[in-house]
């Protein structure tokens, strides 16, 4: 049966795309842990997809067992090329279509895409037209409150807009594209959208616990969560069951969650080759590894691990270390730590 987003189990708990950060090994990982987690991928270059960019198409790796529905996002500004990467999208058997309008990048938004088309309301329309009628596919926007500032008239407006030219559901991250990452994210626009909106709204920003997504979601269709699960894939496993109903306990000490550390380089390395993969691990690695006397020592050790024999060493002997030293578990990093955008 094709993926609707209507008929899609309520609150939707999503997983927000995030470059560099989701790939198929990070989705794998959490919905091995939440199957209940609708992925987007990280933003994928609708020029790239159209050009059979190798690398683009790599972004676009998943694996249909474990991850369906999977959502592919895209940015872009060509109509004609929004369209063809739809219909290519369609055809890899990936389950619907998000367009990126929200990413604040210096060099996204210096192209004209992604927060940019918040300035250029008639094209990003003209964007998701091309879009809906390529494909059969549901297509979605995820975007911010604004640009430079919050205008509620003019946004409310822009969002029936987009409703009106196909979206089928709308993400909103409640920072202006301005704000980047700082100050909180802004929830009360996005619940005055959803009062003039038919289609489903999922709210995005700052949810770290499964208490945040409780409180937030209001009289949303879901909820929308990136950086919380940096370091703490469970969260997701919280949030569902807080939810849907049941009890789910956390792994709490670093003995309990080295097996899913160690899946998640497994995926990478399966996915990209152990060259690449561990690479790409190894910032993950070093959100884990803090609040311990001795951290930043083996913070040090594992930006250098190039195997996964190596990562597999590494991470026991610093498990070695945690219980010799009976040292405290390592406390998930502040949300701001994470990431330096
Ligand atoms: C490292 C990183 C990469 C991101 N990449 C994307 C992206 O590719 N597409 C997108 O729409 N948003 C992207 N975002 C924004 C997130 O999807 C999300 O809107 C934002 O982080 C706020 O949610 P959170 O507080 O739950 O993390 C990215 C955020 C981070 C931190």
């Amino acid at each position: 049966m094709s993926f609707s987003w209507t008929g899609a189990k309520r609150p939707i708990l999503a997983l927000a795309p995030m470059a560099g950060y989701t790939d198929t090994a990070y989705r794998q990982l959490i919905k091995g842990i939440e199957p209940r987690v609708i992925c987007f991928t990280e933003f994928t270059s609708a020029d790239g997809i159209v050009y059979d960019s190798k690398m683009t198409l790599k972004q676009l790796d998943f694996n249909p067992e474990e991850e369906k529905p999977l959502v592919a996002q895209i940015f872009g500004k060509k109509a004609a090329h929004f369209a063809e990467a739809a219909k290519r999208i369609e055809q890899m058997g990936i389950d619907a279509i998000d367009i990126n309008m929200g990413c604040p990048a210096k060099k996204v938004v210096s192209s004209d895409h992604g927060s940019a088309l918040l300035k250029n309301p008639c094209h990003a329309l003209t964007l998701v037209e091309a879009c809906a009628k390529a494909t059969r596919l549901p297509v979605s926007v995820k975007t911010r409150i604004g640009s430079d500032k919050l205008d509620l008239p003019w946004f409310i407006q822009f969002c029936k807009d987009l409703e009106n030219a196909g979206v089928s559901l709308l993400t909103i991250h409640g920072r202006t594209a301005k704000q980047m990452y700082t100050g909180q994210s802004d929830w009360e626009p996005i619940y005055e959208v959803k009062r003039n909106l038919k289609i489903p709204v999922l709210g995005n920003g700052d949810i770290r616990s499964a208490e945040d997504a409780v409180k937030k979601l209001g009289n949303l269709d879901g909820v929308m969560v990136g950086r919380g699960t940096m370091g703490n894939p469970w969260l997701m496993a919280e949030i569902a069951a807080a939810f849907y109903g049941g009890t789910y306990i956390p792994p709490k000490t670093f003995a309990e969650k080295l097996p899913a550390y160690l899946r998640h380089a497994e995926l990478c390395v399966q996915s990209k080759g152990e060259d690449r993969g561990m690479k790409e691990m190894r910032k993950h690695f070093v959100q884990l590894i803090r609040g311990f006397d001795g951290a930043s020592e083996y913070r040090a050790k594992v930006v250098q691990i190039s195997t996964l024999e190596e990562a597999r060493r590494t991470l026991y002997e610093i498990l070695a270390h945690i219980e010799q030293t009976k040292a405290h578990l390592p406390a998930p990093p502040h949300i701001h730590e994470l990431v330096d955008q």
